[in-house]
């Protein structure tokens, strides 16, 4: 990994440096390419010198991102981290995301630190549910959406009907910069609607290096093809009629979403993916603040955690904080206040990372991703600030739809059971529960999708020494409740539990929506609100 070296950089130029900034993660159902396009997206900013080395999914080379045995073991990844890389003149942040649907509060925090986002389609199987979510996740953000259609190396849908499938079934205006020369499974290249010409791409062995492209016009382009040539011709003149052209401000605006074709595993289309982000992708901008204001990127540095992670590495066992700069010039070493605590931190080991590779940051400015090492204090959503003080809006929490009491297998171990708890639960990996009446040797784990209790419940075996037992909860819902209205809820309530959260927050959980229902119109003073669902 090759660092992005802004040593020389003028440091007062902020916005000159935010301006060449692109952040933005890799996002899509399961096993559409996402990986495999991360890979490649690396290989073409020549970070990487042959496709295998970002991920080590089965059989491929290495592995630097899916650092965890379950992962392994599973085959997926869970964690997330960070990728940066200059490409022309731009400086490129690629955040990954974890692919399975468990894991979504992830991925949503993720998409807190992203300017955009790229979704990833397989062209035989179309919108996935998990991309649907995540369309709806993007547009509750407000974040634009490129969207590539990958895959088209292997039989798939037809082209046009794939573009009904988006209008349809997302609400967004799918606007093809490029259209596919050769049907799915025949893929030759690619028609560049900005200039009629071809883009033909040459195929090279199990696709382990840059794809050599070359440009033809039109006419050389008939005469090298032909009928798929003059087919994507007749296409893009349809999509033409329908309007379906790339405006800027609607694309930025969550109207419309350019649309790219490629084969992530062959590198076809990744070098036009990439143009296209800086091309298209916004520039960091000023962040809106908690009050309903805005931190200009020329402010003094601000920053957010979105994600903790410790144990990344058994040869590294920390915690590191990922923070997005939001305003200002981030200098390893200087000290900055932690919003939630008031606290000075400081920021002596500030790392660009990217599964086990590690580099120390010693300039990053808005748009950025560093890790900050040990940073035991720092929990997700909290804000780092120097000078003038700033509040972000706080993360989202998901509503959790299982439960289940945690309890350490070995008394002995109740000192390392409670910081193990206390670590995930500041990580964010799942949400912590307590009641006087389970006490704190049992607080109750809450979470989005099962595998999370996978995670945390090995989490404490092998990384903080304190073997837990997890006894399933039959509750399926929770909502937001007060000091006022707990009493109520317990006495009307049959088999409802009102619990604590870490933060304070009091959560009212019922097995059913029926027996919640039913208690609503029983009792309507009490405060009972929903919480966000994870399918947003
Ligand atoms: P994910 O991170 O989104 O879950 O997907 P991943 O990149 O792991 O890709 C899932 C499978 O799809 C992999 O095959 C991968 O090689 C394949 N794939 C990705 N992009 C393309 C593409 O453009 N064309 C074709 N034909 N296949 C693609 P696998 O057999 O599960 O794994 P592997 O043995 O290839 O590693």
């Amino acid at each position: 990994m090759s660092a992005v070296d802004e040593r020389t950089a003028p440091a007062g130029d902020v916005l000159a440096q935010a301006a060449r900034r692109r952040t933005f993660a890799v996002i899509s159902h399961p096993d559409a390419g996402k990986s495999t396009l991360t890979e490649a997206l690396a290989l073409h900013a020549r970070v990487i010198g042959q496709a295998g080395a970002v991920h080590g999914k089965a059989g491929r080379r290495g592995t630097v991102s899916d650092w965890m045995d379950m992962e392994k073991a599973r085959g997926i990844s869970i964690t997330s981290a960070a990728l940066q890389f200059e490409y022309g003149d731009a400086v490129i942040n690629l955040l990954d995301t974890p692919g399975h649907s468990d894991f979504s509060e992830d991925t949503y925090r993720v998409l807190t630190a992203v300017d955009a986002a790229v979704m990833l389609i397989d062209a035989a199987k179309g919108l996935e549910a998990q991309t649907m979510k995540l369309f709806a996740v993007c547009r509750h953000r407000g974040i634009p959406v490129l969207t590539v259609v990958n895959k088209w190396d292997r039989p798939g849908k037809d082209a046009l009907e794939l573009m009904d499938e988006i209008t349809e079934r997302t609400g967004l205006t799918p606007t093809p910069l490029t259209w596919p020369v050769g049907i799915a499974g025949d893929f030759r290249g690619v028609l560049d609607r900005s200039d009629g010409s071809y883009r033909r791409f040459t195929r090279t062995a199990g696709g382990a290096t840059i794809a050599p492209e070359e440009t033809l016009s039109p006419d050389a382009a008939l005469a090298r093809e032909g009928d798929a040539w003059q087919q994507a011709v007749e296409e893009v003149e349809l999509l033409a009629a329908t309007g379906a052209e790339h405006e800027q401000s609607l694309f930025l605006d969550g109207v419309t979403t350019p649309v790219l074709f490629a084969s992530a595993v062959s590198n076809f289309g990744v070098g036009a993916l990439l143009d296209t982000l800086v091309g298209l992708a916004p520039a960091p901008t000023a962040a809106p603040t908690a009050d309903g204001g805005r931190r200009e990127l020329t402010e003094p540095f601000s920053a957010f955690v979105f994600k903790v992670q410790a144990g990344m590495d058994t040869a590294h066992r920390d915690r590191l904080a990922f923070i997005r700069i939001c305003s200002g010039v981030f200098e390893r070493g200087m000290v900055v206040t932690h919003g939630r605590t008031g606290r000075p931190f400081a920021t002596k080991y500030a790392q660009q990372v990217f599964g086990r590779d590690r580099e120390s940051v010693d300039v990053a400015y808005p748009g950025d991703v560093v890790g900050l090492v040990n940073a035991a204090a720092l929990g997700v959503g909290d804000t780092l600030y120097a000078e003038r003080p700033v509040a972000f809006p706080p993360l989202t929490t998901f509503a959790p739809e299982h439960f289940a009491v945690c309890r350490g297998r070995d008394t002995a171990k109740h000192k390392q059971f409670r910081k193990g708890i206390e670590q995930l639960d500041g990580e964010g990996v799942v949400q912590v529960l307590r009641s006087d009446r389970r006490g704190d040797q049992a607080p109750v784990l809450a979470v989005v999708g099962p595998m999370q209790f996978e995670v945390a419940s090995h989490r404490m075996e092998h990384e903080f020494g304190a073997p837990v037992e997890l006894e399933r909860l039959p509750y399926s819902l929770a909502m937001r409740t007060d000091e006022a209205s707990a009493p109520g809820v317990l006495a009307a309530a049959r088999n409802a539990e009102v619990l604590r959260r870490s933060d304070g927050e009091l959560l009212a959980v019922f097995p059913d929506k029926w027996g919640l229902r039913v208690l609503k119109e029983n009792k309507p003073e009490l405060t009972l609100e929903p919480m966000v669902a994870a399918q947003l």
